[in-house]
């Protein structure tokens, strides 16, 4: 029989995936158990979902996901903390309407952070705590979110410090993606280096992995997660897929007849990506303490639709129908 990738990788790191309520309930059930060794919620633990109104939790959604580790011997990775993106518009506002003030929202920030790392403690093995703060493009390294915005910078030594002090024995990621292009991976260094001066602390840093069969190339992903250790802090890969698109096709509208075929050509170009990807990270086996794909497999992905809509996307190891796809035998065969 075929190894399952969690067997194939038993020495080296975890191997997760995204999943949902409904995904550790459906179909795929069968395949997360047999392949996984650890899950990360989806969208369970994101700010909007869990805390979508000021003093009310909606628990059940990550509570399942978290029971359906515990039950079959899964560990989970929390997702996230702090993001500018799924978070609900009171948490910047006051009662009228007006924006809150620095302290306020510092205040919300911390009662956030304990309420949820209180709830799921012991159970979370690492969190991102703060996700995607530094911009793509342009002069500074911080970008202009609302957190920024009220807070300032410290925003993001508050929320590692306000996690630390919850549980001391997550590990505590800062998450971000790009983080192979060399304008944002210096940008990302120079923050977890401020970071790491004034002793913050931060174990390690998550890099999403939103690839395409066209990047990134193996000597930017050695750079990103060589740079990363050198600094002693811990590489996860936290939300790897290999898109058959490049990644132009997210800055220009989708041509006629473009998209949504998964040819012969791409399959075997996404097979020898993924290959090289892993011979990568099984190359720097101790800096790489973990490795998640976003999602199952080819039958629901959050790509499909995103970034052009209209578009499906074959991004995972297994086909529609649960199926191992060639990329997998390289994956797991070494
Ligand atoms: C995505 C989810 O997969 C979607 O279901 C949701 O609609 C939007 O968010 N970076 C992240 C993840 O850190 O939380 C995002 O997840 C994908 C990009």
């Amino acid at each position: 029989a075929q190894k399952s990738l969690k067997e194939a990788y038993k020495d080296y790191f975890p191997i997760g995936v995204a999943v949902s309520p409904r995904s550790v309930a459906g179909p795929e059930v069968e395949l997360i158990k047999q392949q996984f060794s650890s899950i990360t919620p989806e969208n369970a633990m994101k700010m909007g979902p869990i805390h979508p109104e000021k003093n009310v939790y909606n628990w059940k959604d990550a509570d399942a996901i978290v029971a359906f580790g515990e039950a079959n011997g899964i560990k989970v990775r929390g997702h996230t903390l702090c993001w500018h993106n799924q978070t609900p518009k009171w948490f910047f506002t006051d009662s009228l309407g007006a924006q809150v003030s620095r302290e306020e929202l510092l205040a919300r920030l911390k009662q956030h952070i304990t309420d949820v790392m209180t709830h799921y403690k012991g159970k979370i093995y690492a969190w991102d705590v703060v996700n995607e703060a530094v911009p793509d493009t342009g002069k500074g390294i911080y970008r202009e979110s609302k957190f920024y915005q009220i807070i300032g910078e410290d925003y993001i030594e508050k929320a590692f410090e306000y996690a630390h002090a919850v549980d001391p024995d997550a590990k505590l990621f800062y998450n971000d993606y790009n983080t192979e292009s060399a304008v944002k991976r210096n940008k990302i260094f120079q923050l977890v280096t401020k970071l790491k001066e004034k002793n913050v602390p931060i174990h390690g840093v998550g890099l999403q992995a939103h690839w395409s069969i066209y990047e990134p190339t193996q000597a930017e992903l050695e750079e990103s997660i060589m740079q990363f250790a050198s600094l002693g802090l811990a590489v996860q890969i936290t939300e790897l897929d290999v898109s058959v698109y490049p990644k132009e096709h997210e800055r220009r509208q989708k041509k006629e007849g473009e998209g949504s075929t998964f040819t012969p050509e791409m399959k075997q170009k996404q097979a020898a990506h993924y290959k090289m990807i892993f011979d990568t990270f099984r190359k720097h086996k101790g800096a790489i303490t973990g490795v998640t794909f976003w999602n199952v497999s080819d039958k629901t992905t959050w790509l499909d639709n995103f970034p052009v809509p209209g578009r499906k996307d074959y991004p995972l190891l297994f086909d529609q129908n649960f199926k191992p796809k060639k990329a997998f035998d390289g994956v797991v065969n070494f």
